[in-house]
């Protein structure tokens, strides 16, 4: 285990933002956690477990713990004849085990294919794209518990997985830290292409009858020309959720304007599109300062290299204004934006 007081969080979140936290510390392995709770002040300070800190926003410096656990392995626990069952050491990094799956012939998160982050977000934010979410190949989550010292089991159910939100990512964040997930996921291919961006993808490319190879391939191609790569561009994806409106409010906006895009979202509710709403108050590509929008996305806010986690957040706020004022819709930020009480736009 590795830890410093004051440790610079530059290269720990894909923003990129110069930000610093009281303490940080690395975990090679499950067995060192204890030592946590031995080296670090727990009980005076909150905690933060960070993955590759992809899909999070400091916005300002951080006054407690940063723990990052960097455990690797992937167990196939057991098979049958339809599913075989794995179980992931949290560090793993998500888009290396999706290919590992596909070359193994696990099939199911082909879709989820070049996700930036690790095994172990992907249950707290319950990652989701070209539609599959991670929830429907969950069994559940081995957890270390920062209030017993304990490691205990939540199986799925507990988890409360909705659209890009957990029990992980709420009430227990900062509470627990994920260990390993646990997957059960199919022996036989079942490709899923109804996600309309996907299909026209394939069909264009003159692939009538897909294999998950096939599909893995299209999303990683359709994800490379859409979004930047925060290896190069920092970002941290979708930085809204689409938000989630009563068929009667959509029907509603329509009338006032007819172009608007809406996916299904259970019986009596449609997704809008957080980046249609943005392209039209006219954000894409538009830039003030260090901090921007997308070129190709009107959804990712991109730091153009000097951004402060103050100066993403402000502009953060510009956007979700702009949406408020033009359409009524009240935005939700997909990103983890700490401290929490750091995002309050409507006060300003
Ligand atoms: N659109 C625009 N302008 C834009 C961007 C999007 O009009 O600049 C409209 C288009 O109508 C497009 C629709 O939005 O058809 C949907 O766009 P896209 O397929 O890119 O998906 P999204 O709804 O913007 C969501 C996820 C993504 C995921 C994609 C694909 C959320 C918050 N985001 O984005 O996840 O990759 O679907 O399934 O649900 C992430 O979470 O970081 C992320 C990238």
């Amino acid at each position: 285990m590795w830890y410093q007081e004051h440790v610079s969080l530059y290269g720990w979140t894909s923003f990129r933002v110069p930000t610093t936290a009281a303490y940080g510390a690395i975990c090679s392995h499950p067995e060192e956690l204890p030592y946590v709770h031995k080296l670090l002040p727990l009980r005076e300070h909150p905690v933060v477990v960070l993955g590759n800190g992809s899909n999070i926003l400091f916005a300002t410096d951080y006054p407690g713990i940063v723990l990052r656990p960097l455990f690797r392995g992937i167990h196939l626990l057991e098979y049958d004849e339809d599913t075989v069952q794995v179980e992931v050491a949290a560090g793993e990094p998500w888009h290396e085990f999706v290919y590992t799956c596909l070359r193994n012939g696990w099939y199911g998160l082909e879709n989820l294919a070049l996700i930036p982050g690790t095994v172990g977000a992907a249950p707290v934010h319950n990652i989701g794209a070209y539609g599959v979410e991670v929830s429907q190949f969950l069994e559940g989550v081995r957890v270390w518990d920062f209030t017993t010292e304990q490691l205990c089991w939540l199986p799925a159910e507990e988890l409360l997985l909705r659209y890009r939100s957990s029990i992980l990512r709420e009430t227990l964040l900062g509470k627990v830290l994920v260990t390993h997930v646990r997957f059960r996921l199919y022996r036989r291919a079942r490709p899923k292409v109804d996600y309309p961006e996907l299909a026209r993808f394939l069909s264009d490319s003159g692939i009538a009858y897909p294999t998950a190879e096939d599909v893995f391939r299209a999303v990683c191609a359709i994800r490379r020309c859409k979004l930047p790569d925060p290896a190069h561009i920092p970002n941290a994806g979708s930085f809204f959720k689409n938000p989630v409106l009563p068929l009667s409010v959509a029907e509603e906006l329509r009338q006032r304007h007819p172009a608007l895009p809406t996916f299904p979202h259970g019986s009596d509710t449609v997704k809008i599109p957080a980046g249609w709403l943005l392209e039209q108050c006219g954000w894409k590509g538009k830039r003030i300062g260090n901090v921007g929008v997308w070129q190709h996305h009107a959804l990712v806010i991109v730091n153009y290299g000097a951004a402060t986690g103050e100066e993403i957040l402000r502009f953060a706020e510009l956007l979700w204004r702009s949406v408020y004022d033009r359409f009524g819709i009240t935005l939700e930020p997909e990103v983890l934006i700490l401290p929490r009480e750091a995002w309050n736009p409507s006060s300003r």
